[in-house]
C-alpha cells in the first residue's frame, strides 16, 4: 500500500481539520495510507506520529484549530535534525509528504526537496493570506469574519459613547485582514504596512470626519504598522486640543485565529485537499496548491517564499469613497 505523511505547521487556522479531512478521505479513496506526524516539523524530528484512517477524521469538519497539533520548530533550520526527520520519513516508506502551512513552513519543507529529494506537497493556509502565488490560504475568510464580528461589538459601543476606536488585527507584515475588515465593518481609515500613511494624514482624516459631523470612528490597523496602544497615545497626545475625545483601542488577538471555519473556509480547505492527493496520484511531484481566477492549480513550492504578495489597493479605494 502507498503511504505519504502529512502535518499541520505554524500558526493555527479556522479550517486545518477539514483539510486533513479531505487530505486523508481522498488518500484512504485511493488506496493509500496516511501518516500523520504531531506538532508539524517537531513530530518528524521525534517520530511522533499516528496512522489516520476514514474514521479518525470523523467530526473534525467544523472544529476550529487542528487535531494533529502545530508548532513552529526552530531546530528544522539546523541540516543535522533534517537528517534525523528525512531517516524517520524513511522509515515509514513515505512517498510524498503533504505540508499544510503558511511561507514560513513550505520553506522548511522545501530544504527536505532540496537535501534529499522528498516529494514535498504544500497546502497553503493562513489567516494573513499573505502566500505568494496563491489568491486564498485557508483561514482568511474566518479570521476576517471573526474580526468584523468583534468590530460590530465595539462600534455598537464606539457609536453610543460617540468615541474614536482603534483596532489593531493580526496580519504579521501583510494587511490582508486589515483591508477586507476595513471594508466590511465601513472603518473611517485602515492602516496597512504595504501603504504606510504619514501621521498628519491620520490626524487630518480623524479632524475631517469630525468636521463633516461624524460623532464616532472606527481604526483598523494591521499589527504590521504599529501597535494600537502605541497608535492611541500618540494620537491623544498630538490631538489632545482639539476636540476629539479620548482615543481608545482594542487588541483582538488569538479570537480571530479560534472557533469553527467558514463555510467557505471549510469547502476551500477540502476542495485543496482533494486536489492535492488527487494531483500527487496523478504522478505529480513537488508543488504546492495554488488558487488563482478562482482555479485551483499546482506551482512549485519555491514562489511562496521567494516572493512578497502585495494586496489589491482597489480596496482601500473602496473603502476610502465610502468612509468619506
Ligand atoms: O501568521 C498567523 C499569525 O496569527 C499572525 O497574524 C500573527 O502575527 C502571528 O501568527 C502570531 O503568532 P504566534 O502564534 O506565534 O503568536
Amino acid at each position: 500500500m502507498k503511504k505519504i505523511g502529512l502535518l499541520t505547521s505554524g500558526g493555527d487556522c479556522p479550517g486545518l481539520n477539514a483539510c486533513i479531512r479531505a487530505v486523508v478521505r481522498t488518500a484512504n479513496y485511493y488506496n493509500i495510507e496516511v501518516v500523520a506526524f504531531k506538532r508539524g516539523f517537531k513530530g518528524l524530528i521525534e517520530n511522533d506520529y499516528t496512522i489516520l484512517d476514514y474514521k479518525s477524521v470523523a467530526g473534525i469538519l467544523q472544529k476550529g484549530g487542528t487535531i494533529l497539533l502545530t508548532a513552529r520548530e526552530p531546530r528544522f533550520k539546523d541540516f543535522n535534525f533534517r537528517k534525523i526527520a528525512y531517516e524517520n520519513i524513511q522509515k515509514h516508506n513515505i512517498e510524498a509528504l503533504f505540508v499544510i502551512g503558511g511561507n514560513g513552513s513550505f520553506q522548511g519543507a522545501y530544504l527536505l526537496q532540496k537535501d534529499f529529494g522528498l516529494n514535498i506537497i504544500g497546502i497553503p493556509k493562513t489567516i494573513d493570506n499573505d502566500i505568494y502565488g496563491t489568491d486564498y490560504a485557508i483561514g482568511f475568510d474566518t479570521a476576517v469574519n471573526n474580526a468584523m464580528e468583534a468590530i460590530d461589538k465595539i462600534k455598537d459601543t464606539t457609536m453610543s459613547h460617540e468615541r474614536i476606536f482603534i483596532v489593531e488585527v493580526m496580519g504579521r507584515d501583510s494587511g490582508f485582514i486589515a483591508l477586507e475588515v476595513g471594508v466590511a465593518v465601513g472603518a473611517e481609515l485602515t492602516l496597512i504596512p504595504e501603504y504606510p500613511l504619514p501621521l498628519h494624514v491620520i490626524e487630518e482624516t480623524i479632524l475631517k470626519a469630525k468636521e463633516k459631523g461624524k460623532s464616532f470612528a472606527i481604526i483598523v490597523l494591521a499589527e504590521g504598522v504599529a501597535s494600537a496602544k502605541e497608535l492611541s497615545e500618540l494620537l491623544n497626545e498630538r490631538l489632545k486640543d482639539k476636540d476629539v475625545g479620548e482615543i481608545r483601542y482594542q487588541v483582538l488577538g488569538y479570537i480571530q485565529r479560534g472557533g469553527s471555519p467558514s463555510a467557505y473556509d471549510r469547502v476551500m480547505a477540502s476542495k485543496f485537499g482533494v486536489f492535492a492527493v488527487e494531483k500527487f496520484v496523478q504522478g505529480e511531484k513537488n508543488f504546492m496548491v495554488a488558487y488563482e481566477n478562482g482555479k485551483l492549480l499546482t506551482k512549485p513550492l519555491e514562489i511562496s517564499f521567494n516572493k512578497v504578495r502585495i494586496p489589491n489597493l482597489e480596496e482601500y479605494h473602496i473603502n476610502n469613497i465610502l468612509s468619506m
